[in-house]
């Protein structure tokens, strides 16, 4: 195989949140496929190579369409199926790729196998499509056991026979309204190879795989604690190399238990009889980077989703230790890095990289939350942080808006949020509304034109006017325009397939390298530091004779 030759091993994969981009179908402030479609032009004078789409399909958006009730059907709320090929035949007729999202650890309840579920009798093989058990104690009052859900309270609801008496429990990691699937079933597995044939056959070049880690649970579901420190996502997933060295937690009876790994190669081998190189992402909350390689081994999945990188604080030691973990992580297996900074589950980095206190992935932030971050701090930061991460090797996730400088939007009316975070955990935890609030395109249209009409789903605040794509379009020094900036360098330069060499003679604030023959220097520390002789090609803010802190440079010696 030539070096780059697999175009996911350099890529820039811009994800589109469908409900959040752009709404061109009946103005009801929910964007949806042929929105998507009208605004594409945007994503190629952006320069990413390819675009990953959360949910569309049929859904009664419990969790935002990861709640599925058909796989192989567009929501009425996105369009159809024909809206769907002529965004497709669009995307590829631009020269981009296509990626969309495979929700496999659970359904909705609305979906017609857990329906059928219910109302067979407990034993049925229609039961044993999901993960039922009989309760714990004296009348089966307790649940099977003590799992919590990812979004709070118990991970098993209970249900009412149709004579009114209590039944049996079933599992949901997530919300009580997506049931877990039971992959020991076979017929699980075949319902899923149908669902891939049916989604390649129409020409998508791969899937961003959901809960890649989750789908296998360990046999008889015993009791688990997860570690004090342990994430939202229920244990293992916060990368502090200094302090606590994750390698030595037990792996959660519901997370990454080995037997996963035969489905994803009976995956890749269902993918390899298509032509092209078509290819499965896996969202796996998995640490250390060692275990989450075993997703991307030759025979698996081409990529991982690197939390541990998007996790890492805004330090020299811990970006520099971060980097060369990945790096050693991924290639131990002949896979590409990916890097990603932002997506629709953690507060974006334009506000995390200034909060002054700690923030769970998935716990979100609001008015109340402590160590609110300043704006134009958290900007800076994040403008830094995305020139380092678009100069490494490998494969690179942008989440839409961050190009534009989106902040994270804290004021939501507390009336307005809908993630099942808020309401699972009695609005203790605020969750993630605040990073999928419609973005801006035009300053001065209704809803910054995000639809045609006033109505948008989260309310956009007052001041995101400043951050509209055609206020920033063409304006050098803009956020967009240092995206531009930053994907053209790196392709012309070939950054995406190169190779990482660090740079002495700095101090431990600065992040230094070289990378095909460009040398990147992030200084994240507040010290002004001087900078080497050489012609500036890209800089992330005002930058003389010295680099300034919070700022990224890339030069040409
Ligand atoms: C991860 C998705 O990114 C998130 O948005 C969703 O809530 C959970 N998986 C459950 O599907």
């Amino acid at each position: 195989m030539t070096k780059g030759s697999e175009w996911w091993r350099s890529a820039v994969i811009y994800q589109i949140y469908p409900r959040s981009f752009a709404d061109g179908m009946g103005a009801d402030g929910i964007g949806d496929l042929p929105g998507i479609t009208e605004r594409l032009p945007a994503l190629v004078e952006l320069g990413v190579d390819a675009v990953w789409l959360s949910p569309f399909f049929t859904s009664p958006q419990k969790d935002a369409g990861y709640d599925v009730a058909n796989y192989c059907d567009v929501d009425p709320l996105f369009g159809t199926l024909d809206d769907f090929d002529r965004m497709q035949a669009k995307v590829h007729e631009l020269g981009l790729r296509l990626i969309v999202d495979l929700v496999p650890n659970h359904t909705s309840d609305q979906h017609a196998w857990f329906q059928q579920a219910l109302a067979t009798p407990e034993g049925s093989p229609e039961r044993d499509h999901y993960m039922f058990r009989e309760g714990r104690g004296p009348g089966g009052t307790q649940p099977p056991n003590n799992w919590e859900s990812v979004f709070g309270g118990p991970a098993w609801t209970r249900l009412v026979r149709s004579d009114g008496t209590p039944g049996q429990w079933y599992l949901h990691l997530f919300d009580s309204s997506q049931p877990d699937l039971n992959w020991q079933s076979e017929w699980v597995r075949e319902q899923f190879r149908d669902i891939l044939r049916f989604w390649l056959d129409r020409g998508v070049d791969g899937f961003r795989v959901d809960v890649a880690h989750g789908l296998m649970k360990a046999p008889g579901l015993p009791d688990y604690t997860p570690p004090a420190d342990g994430g939202s996502m229920g244990g293992g997933v916060s990368y502090e190399p200094a302090i606590h060295d994750h390698a030595e937690d037990p792996t959660p009876p519901y997370w990454a238990q080995d037997t996963v790994h035969e489905i994803y190669r009976d995956w890749h081998r269902l993918l390899e009889q298509y032509p092209g190189e078509r290819v499965l992402c896996a969202e796996a909350w998995v640490e250390p980077l060692t275990k989450l390689a075993r997703w991307v081994r030759p025979d698996e999945m081409q990529q991982a989703f690197n939390f541990s990188y998007l996790e890492t604080p805004w330090s020299g030691p811990t970006m520099r230790a971060i980097i060369d973990d990945s790096i050693a992580a991924f290639s131990g297996v002949g896979a590409p890095s990916t890097w990603v900074l932002s997506n629709h589950d953690v507060v974006r980095h334009a506000s995390r990289l200034a909060l002054t206190a700690a923030n769970a992935q998935g716990a979100g932030i609001g008015p109340n939350s402590p160590g609110l971050p300043d704006r134009a701090l958290g900007l800076k930061r994040a403008r830094a942080a995305t020139s380092l991460m678009l100069a490494l090797p490998g494969s690179a996730y942008v989440y839409q808006g961050e190009e534009l400088g989106l902040p994270e939007v804290i004021d939501l009316p507390d009336s307005a949020r809908q993630d099942p975070t808020w309401f699972r955990t009695n609005h203790e935890r605020y969750g993630r509304d605040g990073c999928r609030v419609p973005i801006p395109w035009e300053a001065k249209a209704p809803s910054y034109g995000f639809s045609s009409g006033s109505a948008s789903w989260l309310p956009q605040p007052a001041y995101w006017a400043e951050y509209a794509r055609d206020v920033q379009r063409g304006v050098p020094g803009s956020t967009l325009e240092l995206y531009k900036l930053a994907l053209a360098l790196r392709q012309q330069h070939g950054l995406g397939v190169g190779e990482l060499q660090w740079l002495d003679g700095y101090n431990d604030s600065v992040v230094a390298f070289e990378n095909s023959g460009i040398t990147v220097l992030a200084n994240t520390g507040a010290t002004e530091v001087p900078l080497p002789k050489g012609t500036i090609l890209l800089a992330s803010g005002a930058v003389e004779t010295t680099l300034p802190g919070d700022t990224t440079v890339w030069l040409q010696r």
